[in-house]
């Protein structure tokens, strides 16, 4: 299929358009690398623009058929979007609208959407399934919720065919070690811990008071690859005119994040040591999937072995590029 990737310079867009590359798909990568990297997408035939610029990416729309658009490029960071809702709101939700607009005028039939276990919300029970109430906690949470009912709305309109994969906590680097995380600021713990480790100095811990077993919060690591491999399944999938689905991704396993820190310990070689700190706001105590619906339906298995055999992959990477 030709299919047309935004935000593939970034983290889990370049795993997707590498994935659907080796697949035998003919990418287009559009990014305008606000946060995305060139090198990242190169080898790609790169549009450099905003994914919701009507005349650059309509023209590239209007000139190739394109038979799915894979839609990655977002705002991501929870903080942020609760600190400049408006950035949001205008980068996750009307942009977003304006790029279905575009699919919709130039009749291109599958929507994959990269959507987060951001709306959920606070859990009411553990692991979540995708019929656990939907109430985000958060503007991110908020703008990726409303982008997904969007979606329903058009494909019941208009015959698209859409899946938004929900995805929890994405780690890892490709087993080629050639991409990983290079987020600038990085906030995430994994690369935060692989980073202590490499600099010698100790890893902040948001929160040592949740009611789990060694206090620290839980969550469900997800390898970037087997995201990848979702997408392909997902676009599979979305052959169905009017049908509009979502499904969570994530491995059904939840590890702290002193078993983060112990597990890189472990994988790295080195003594990481811990700064105790309160928790981050509106972090929950627990995010784990009930990732079922995925397997049963999209035929998707995590292959990636354990959070150690994730952590791996980013180390790996980080002595690829010299920056371990
Ligand atoms: N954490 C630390 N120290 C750090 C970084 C993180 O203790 O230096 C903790 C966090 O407080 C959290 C856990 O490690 O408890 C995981 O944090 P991440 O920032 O790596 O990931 P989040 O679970 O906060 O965020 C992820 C995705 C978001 C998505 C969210 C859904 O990165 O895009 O899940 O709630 F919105």
């Amino acid at each position: 299929m030709k299919l047309l990737v935004t935000g593939g310079a970034g983290y889990v867009g370049g795993a997707v358009a590498r994935g659907l590359r080796d697949a035998g798909h003919a990418i287009v990568i559009v990014d305008d690398l606000r946060t995305g990297h060139r090198t990242t997408a190169e080898g790609f035939d790169l549009l450099v623009a905003d994914f919701a610029d009507a005349d650059r990416v309509g023209a590239r729309l209007a000139s190739e058929r394109f038979d799915g658009i894979i839609h990655l490029a977002a705002s991501s960071l929870v903080g942020e979007s609760v600190a400049k809702p408006a950035l949001y709101q205008e980068n996750n939700l009307h942009k977003s609208l304006a790029l279905l607009d575009l699919a919709r005028r130039h009749g291109v039939a599958r929507f994959v959407f990269s959507s987060s276990a951001a709306v959920y919300g606070e859990p009411e029970h553990v692991p979540i399934d995708e019929t656990h109430p939907l109430r985000p906690t958060n503007p991110y949470g908020e703008t990726k919720l409303a982008f997904e009912r969007a979606l329903q709305a058009h494909a019941a309109a208009h015959g698209l065919s859409a899946v938004s994969l929900r995805y929890f906590n994405a780690a890892g680097a490709t087993r080629d070690g050639r991409h990983g995380e290079e987020h600038e600021p990085e906030t995430h713990l994994v690369p935060n811990v692989l980073r202590a480790a490499v600099e010698g100095r100790p890893v902040p811990v948001f929160g040592t008071d949740y009611p789990t077993g060694d206090g620290t919060a839980v969550r469900d690591y997800i390898h970037i690859e087997d995201l990848a491999e979702a997408h392909r399944l997902a676009l599979d999938r979305a052959a169905a005119p009017g049908r509009a689905e979502a499904f969570n991704l994530g491995t059904g396993h939840g590890y702290s994040v002193e078993e983060v820190i112990d597990a890189a310990r472990r994988v790295t070689g080195r003594p990481i040591a811990i700064l105790p700190g309160p928790r981050r706001p509106g972090d929950p105590a627990r995010l784990v999937a009930a990732a079922g619906l995925a397997t049963r339906t999209l035929g998707w298995t995590p292959r990636t072995p354990g959070l150690e055999g994730i952590l791996e992959t980013a180390w790996a990477h980080l002595r690829a590029v010299g920056r371990a």
